[in-house]
């Protein structure tokens, strides 16, 4: 396992747009390789700006957007139409504009489809067994400023359950207070694991999770890494490195 390596743009734009040519760049090589890459998104404000990226640029990019396989790092638990869904964030902003196949897109089931969190994170965690190839291409993370991401919260019990991929969430700090996530488990299975981070408000949690010393307790970002991890992050979330 190589040590995170950091990428510092100068704003927001140029680190979206320079996460936008990697990923599409890495889609089609592992397609050039044959296979059909399992991408994992994940929900917030950067991510939203980095699908809309992506979709202006699908026109002009050679990835076949149907051999691509969608998972999400964590979901709120809410309904299916509720706009704080990571699902309905990402199909508004980039999966119904580009050429999916549905049957890649594996979403977590929504609050009024299944009865209780633990059952969305059962059928998420078939799913992968099922759909997954076991290995995430690329898996992208948002940090929150209290250092969680997807939504492993700092001193949560949901940090210590190691004999599941994925993992029902309650209390969450963040709301809504239900909630899906990867464990690290999961999480720690991918071949690239990407934190996206941008402002002022991030830079405190970053410095926290690429310090030499501390705990995945109090900074859960600290739990996870790729066979590759790296920090896309512009300047404002990377001032206290
Ligand atoms: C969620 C997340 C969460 C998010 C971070 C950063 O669903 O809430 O996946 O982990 O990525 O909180 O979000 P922002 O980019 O909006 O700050």
């Amino acid at each position: 396992m190589s040590a995170a390596e950091v990428r510092r743009h100068d704003d927001a734009d140029v680190l979206v747009g320079d996460v936008a040519s990697a990923l599409l760049e890495r889609i089609e090589a592992a397609q050039a390789r044959g296979e059909t890459p399992d991408i994992g998104l994940t929900g917030g404000s950067i991510a939203e700006e980095l699908h809309r990226e992506l979709a202006r640029r699908a026109p002009d990019s050679s990835v076949d957007w149907s051999r691509v396989a969608f998972w999400w790092g964590d979901e709120r638990f809410v309904a299916a139409d509720s706009p704080d869904r990571n699902a309905g964030q990402a199909r508004e902003s980039l999966l119904d504009h580009v050429a999916v196949d549905p049957a890649r897109v594996h979403e977590v089931p929504a609050s009024d489809q299944v009865a209780a969190a633990e059952e969305a994170a059962e059928a998420y965690a078939a799913a992968l067994r099922e759909h997954g190839s076991g290995t995430f291409e690329v898996l992208m993370l948002g940090i929150g400023p209290d250092g969680h991401c997807a939504s492993m919260f700092p001193g949560h019990p949901a940090l210590d359950v190691r004999d599941a991929v994925a993992v029902a969430v309650h209390d969450s700090p963040k709301p809504p207070p239900d909630r899906v996530s990867l464990t690290f488990e999961a999480m720690n299975r991918s071949r690239a694991v990407w934190f996206i981070a941008s402002g002022e408000g991030k830079a405190e949690a970053v410095a926290r999770a690429l310090a030499p010393e501390g705990t995945v307790a109090e900074t859960p970002a600290r739990g996870v890494r790729g066979a590759e991890t790296v920090w896309w992050l512009d300047e404002a979330a990377a001032s206290a490195l």
